[in-house]
């Protein structure tokens, strides 16, 4: 079977103006430059009413996290997750939209698939931390995890008027990129 080529970019926050979106919107230019065809999946777009009680049940999933899962996970075979740390992990609505994911079509969205993790903080250590519980989490669901984990610290420095302006930041990423492509 021909692998989908189409790769599917998680911006890991709904905080607005977040430099982690800012990071993603730079990876999926990357990928569209290269002639991969690619797709922005913000959290900060998604309906608040993923977060409800019946999110546990296949038949309460939200109709707009539905359509997410059938369109940008279920047909992909790789993922890139960028993830902030808050609080020395990922911010809690990534976990909760992995979850929101997990009980439909759990199989068809993740196992075997692959996905590249780079994690985004202000502080020094680029969550790290973050991108390792990141990691567990998606190896417990089967997907095959990148072994290369890019930390972005001291994010604020490299961003300006909703760009990712620093030259050396860039080609990292870059390079990051073009090796997962490799994978
Ligand atoms: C709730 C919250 C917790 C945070 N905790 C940390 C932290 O533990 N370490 C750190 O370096 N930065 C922390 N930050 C700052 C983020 O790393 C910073 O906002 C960075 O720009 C990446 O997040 P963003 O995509 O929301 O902008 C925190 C931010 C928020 C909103």
């Amino acid at each position: 079977m021909s692998e989908n080529k189409s790769i599917t970019v998680v911006s890991g926050t709904n905080r607005p103006e977040s430099h982690t979106a800012v990071l993603a919107r730079f990876v999926v230019d990357h990928l569209q430059k290269k002639g991969v065809e690619a797709n922005l999946v913000d959290l900060l777009e998604i309906d608040r009413s993923m977060l409800s009680v019946e999110m546990y049940e296949e038949a309460g999933q939200s109709l707009e996290v539905k359509q997410i899962q059938d369109q940008s996970f279920v047909p992909q075979e790789r993922f890139i997750f960028l993830a902030p740390e808050y609080n020395g992990s990922i911010p809690g609505v990534l976990k909760v939209f992995i979850d929101a994911l997990s009980v439909r079509k759990y199989e068809a969205s993740f196992f075997h698939k692959k996905a590249c993790l780079i994690g985004v903080a202000s502080g020094r250590a680029g969550n790290l931390r973050g991108l390792d519980h990141l990691s567990d989490i998606l190896s417990y669901l089967g997907v095959i995890v990148f072994p290369e984990k890019l930390p972005v610290s001291r994010v604020f420095e490299f961003v300006e008027g909703g760009q990712l302006t620093d030259e050396e930041v860039r080609k990292t990423i870059a390079k990051l990129i073009d090796d997962f492509l490799e994978f």
